[in-house]
């Protein structure tokens, strides 16, 4: 169900001029408007993307739908698209919210961190697992993440969390966002280029040493049930989807299962491509 929007924070910094949301569940939200510069389909492609990756447990926010009222909008003047400039206020109804990781007061978040920084990020391991989600969905932009200190327990999977006595309850963790230029944004095809979806740091990667380390995610992937996209697809809003994009999306889906065995090859296209990437893949 939607959660409604009660204070606009801030704006964000990006192409699709995000605003930071205070809404009635008691957490903030990233919003990305309907409305906004990177088209509407942009929307469909972070819902479905955020229930593959929850599937193949890789650490993203949660989401929600969130609810601008007409009330809200006209107390919040400040929430829209500028183009030029003219600020342009979207339409009241259901936009997209990534889950903010805490009160944006108290939570220092950061975008990007200096490599010695990333090298202590408790689950660098998901640049790699997140690779092969990019490589599969053919996401048509670089990766982008954000880090935090949080309860490791909180935000890991279970196999991570409980993997050694000497693990501190509390570290820096990286979090996967922006997915919507997954599926080459609104163009719904998948281009394949080996540049797609590789973090601008090669710290991330660099204890990649064969493709054994993009397991157990390239396993997930193989096996990925079909159902976990029938039931994304049955929970999207339908206000999201144009006529054309209702007949488009399943076979969009249809073709994302049919490559599922071809996410080996594009990863090795990667290394190919940018070995200095993978300094200690042998
Ligand atoms: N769940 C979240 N929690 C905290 N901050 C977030 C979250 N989601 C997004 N952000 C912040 O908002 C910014 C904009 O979000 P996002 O990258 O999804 O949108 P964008 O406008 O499409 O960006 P781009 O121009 O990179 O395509 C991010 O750079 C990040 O700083
Ligand atoms: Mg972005």
């Amino acid at each position: 169900m939607p959660v409604d929007a009660l204070a606009w924070i801030r704006n964000l910094r990006g192409g699709s001029q995000t605003h930071l949301i205070k809404a009635a569940d008691g957490h903030h939200y990233v919003v990305k408007l309907s409305s906004n510069p990177q088209g509407l389909r942009t929307l469909v492609n972070e819902w479905i993307s955020q229930r593959i990756l929850n599937y193949l447990r890789i650490p993203c926010p949660a989401v929600e739908i969130i609810h601008l009222s007409a009330e809200f909008l006209a107390q919040s003047p400040r929430v829209g698209i500028l183009r030029g400039q003219v600020l342009h206020p979207p339409p009241p109804g259901w936009h997209f919210g990534s889950r903010f990781p805490g009160d944006p007061n108290l939570l220092a978040v950061y975008d990007v961190l200096p490599d010695i920084q990333l090298a202590s990020c408790r689950n660098i391991h998901h640049f790699p697992a997140i690779l092969a989600f990019d490589k599969w969905a053919a996401n048509a932009d670089s990766r982008q993440s954000i880090f935090y200190r949080a309860r490791l327990a909180d935000v890991l999977p279970e196999e991570d969390s409980s993997s050694g006595p000497d693990l501190a309850p509390r570290g820096l963790v990286t979090s996967m966002i922006d997915h919507g230029y997954c599926f080459n944004g609104i163009y719904w095809d998948y281009p394949d280029a080996p540049g797609y979806g590789l973090y601008y740091r090669p710290e991330v990667y660099r204890r990649v040493r064969g493709g054994s380390d993009f397991e157990p995610w390239l396993e997930r992937i193989r096996s990925f049930p079909a159902s976990i996209l029938d039931k994304a697809l049955h929970e999207l809003p339908r206000a999201w989807l144009t006529p054309r994009d209702e007949d488009e999306l399943p076979a969009l889906l249809d073709r994302l299962m049919a490559r599922r065995g071809k996410v080996p090859a594009l990863i090795e296209a990667v290394r190919h491509k940018f070995p200095h990437y993978f300094p200690n893949w042998r």
